[in-house]
């Protein structure tokens, strides 16, 4: 069973740092985490999850301000899609503190700050130099690249897929959802991916995969769908913050003796994967 099969990790204060670190109770987790390209992390305690859920479901409501917010390209904003019953509120991290409450913005910031964490732990495990690890993500390690910070939801009253499969665009994808429904492709197969009780599910995405490939440790992008299932609620909640790339930059890959072995536009490398099953946040 897959679900007892997904590593889990959990951030620990670190003495040498004002960071927290990724922490997984064994060494080979992590490689099954890489390999898998997902797996669970408890939710930190200082984090304010449950305000943030709030806020995601009032959003629900016709007369919600925040469903006013407008339209800034394709993917910002308040976006109803007509193909899937999905509706979402989301926001790169600079428009955070126009559109949304201060407390939502700073926990998209706390968001920020595991995104960084994770990315460095998959750094320190692929043996890229420490001195390389802001130029080959694109600034996003020191705290740059682009974020968003997205409250979605699926109505899963339509028989319709919730979501067709695809991988992720960016480096990271952290998940809150409030019901079962995704799955990740392992082996061929489709399988579950239960809710755990006060933990994020976390999966890598192309960007990650792309910067690690030549390195001693290269992450899979984890295909993923969402189907649509029955439950209490008929509408499945989710959180969802993506820590990836500035469209305009560039990503690196370098081995573990601090070669360079390659390098892309992030726009080139999202516009090949424009035509496979993706989405583009
Ligand atoms: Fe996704």
């Amino acid at each position: 069973m897959l679900s007892s099969g997904i590593p889990v990790a959990t951030l620990l204060d670190d003495p040498a740092s004002v960071e927290r670190k990724l922490s997984f109770a064994a060494s080979e987790d992590l490689i099954r985490a890489c390999e898998l390209g997902l797996f669970y992390l408890k939710t930190p305690d200082d984090l304010d999850l449950e305000s943030a859920r709030q806020f995601g479901r009032e959003l629900i409501a016709s007369d919600s301000p925040h469903r006013q917010v407008p339209h800034y390209g394709e993917l910002e904003g308040f976006i109803a899609l007509e193909n899937n019953q999905q509706t979402k509120l989301a926001l790169r991290r600079e428009r955070w503190n126009q559109h949304y409450p201060e407390h939502i913005a700073a926990f998209g910031r706390q968001l920020d700050a595991i995104g960084i964490a994770i990315i460095l732990e998959v750094f320190r495990q692929s043996g890229i130099l420490e001195a390389l690890w802001d130029r080959a993500s694109g600034g996003y390690a020191s705290g740059g690249g682009d974020a968003f910070l997205n409250f979605v939801h699926y109505d899963t009253r339509t028989p319709d897929w919730g979501l067709r499969p695809h991988t992720d665009y960016g480096f990271v994808t952290i998940l809150d959802a409030s019901a079962p429904g995704l799955q990740i492709e392992v082996g061929g197969e489709f399988e579950d991916v239960p809710v755990l009780a006060s933990h994020f599910i976390i999966n890598f995405g192309e960007a990650l995969n792309f910067i690690t490939a030549h390195s001693n440790r290269a992450v899979s992008a984890v295909t993923h769908r969402v189907v649509s299932q029955q439950s209490i609620d008929p509408v499945r909640h989710s959180i969802v913050y993506f820590a990836n790339p500035n469209l305009d930059g560039m990503l690196w890959q370098f081995d573990a003796a601090g070669r360079e072995q390659g390098s892309s536009k992030v726009q080139d490398l999202f516009a090949q994967l424009e035509n496979s099953l993706t989405e583009t946040r």
